[in-house]
């Protein structure tokens, strides 16, 4: 009997050079492996996306874009297709709060924010990290992200140092369920771009509807495009049981990778 199909795609952000896509291939390549691995896809999946926080040329993680009072603040969250779902929102000196996001999905909570985010990961054991001192190279790029399946279950996660030059307190779709990303039996949707305009659309959950409605990925992709004004990056990830879809009205660097 063949094994299940695996897949995985990631990306750098609306707005990230095509040519990092380097970055987003090393995040699909940890993902499949742990899947391979029969790694949980939520576990994978955040794995994958702090790979991608790990590198600077993205905004997310040792690469997020600075705020107003020069202060490094990150949203992050995480769901799976068994209804688990974490977000952390404005956390600050923490390297990669998409693993705090997903120890949030494992508590009786679903966001956290803040220094109260913060201490959290304190007490799950993250260290402090002044990600001031580290120079971002993501100059107007947006939410790093992944979307699984591992044949059986769907997974999603999003990260983002949230939009560059934004006043401290501003948080955008990262940890809005139903904004940013959404996932369930139909598959998994993860966005990236203009928060705000993510947000008023209800973006990552009208779109798993169409998933739901049997509609094909591309076309979940392009109808979902037609939602934003000219001037509002917006990138997309999509799976479902029907396939597989992503892009941007921007550039922007991202990978595919399937196996069994
Ligand atoms: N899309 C990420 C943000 O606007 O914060």
């Amino acid at each position: 009997m063949p094994g299940k199909q695996l897949i995985i795609l990631a990306h750098g952000g609306a707005g990230s050079d095509n040519a990092h896509s380097d970055g987003t291939d090393r995040a699909c390549q940890l993902g499949l492996e742990l899947m391979q691995a029969r790694t949980p896809v939520l576990e994978a999946v955040c794995r994958a996306v702090a790979i991608l926080e790990d590198d600077s040329r993205f905004n997310a993680g040792t690469g997020s874009r600075k705020r107003t009072d020069g202060s490094v603040r990150m949203d992050a969250a995480c769901m799976d297709s068994r209804r688990r779902f974490g977000a952390v929102s404005e956390i600050q000196h923490i390297k990669n709060p998409i693993h705090v996001a997903c120890g949030v999905a494992d508590s009786e909570y679903q966001l956290l924010t803040g220094e109260d985010a913060h201490q959290y990961a304190v007490e799950l054991g993250f260290k402090k990290v002044d990600l001031t001192r580290i120079e971002s190279h993501a100059p107007g790029t947006d939410t790093v992200g992944a979307v699984v399946f591992d044949g059986d279950q769907f997974a999603a996660a999003l990260s983002t140092g949230g939009t560059g030059g934004s006043r401290p307190g501003r948080v955008g779709d990262v940890p809005l369920i139903g904004c940013g990303l959404y996932v369930g039996e139909h598959g998994a949707v993860c966005a990236t771009g203009h928060g705000e305009s993510i947000t008023l659309n209800l973006t990552a959950y009208r779109t798993y509807e169409m998933l739901g409605q049997g509609i094909a990925p591309q076309e979940a992709l392009e109808t979902a495009y037609g939602w934003f004004e000219d001037s509002q990056d917006i990138g997309l990830l999509i799976i479902s049981r029907q396939g597989n879809a992503g892009g941007s009205n921007r550039n922007m660097a991202w990978s595919i990778l399937t196996g069994d």
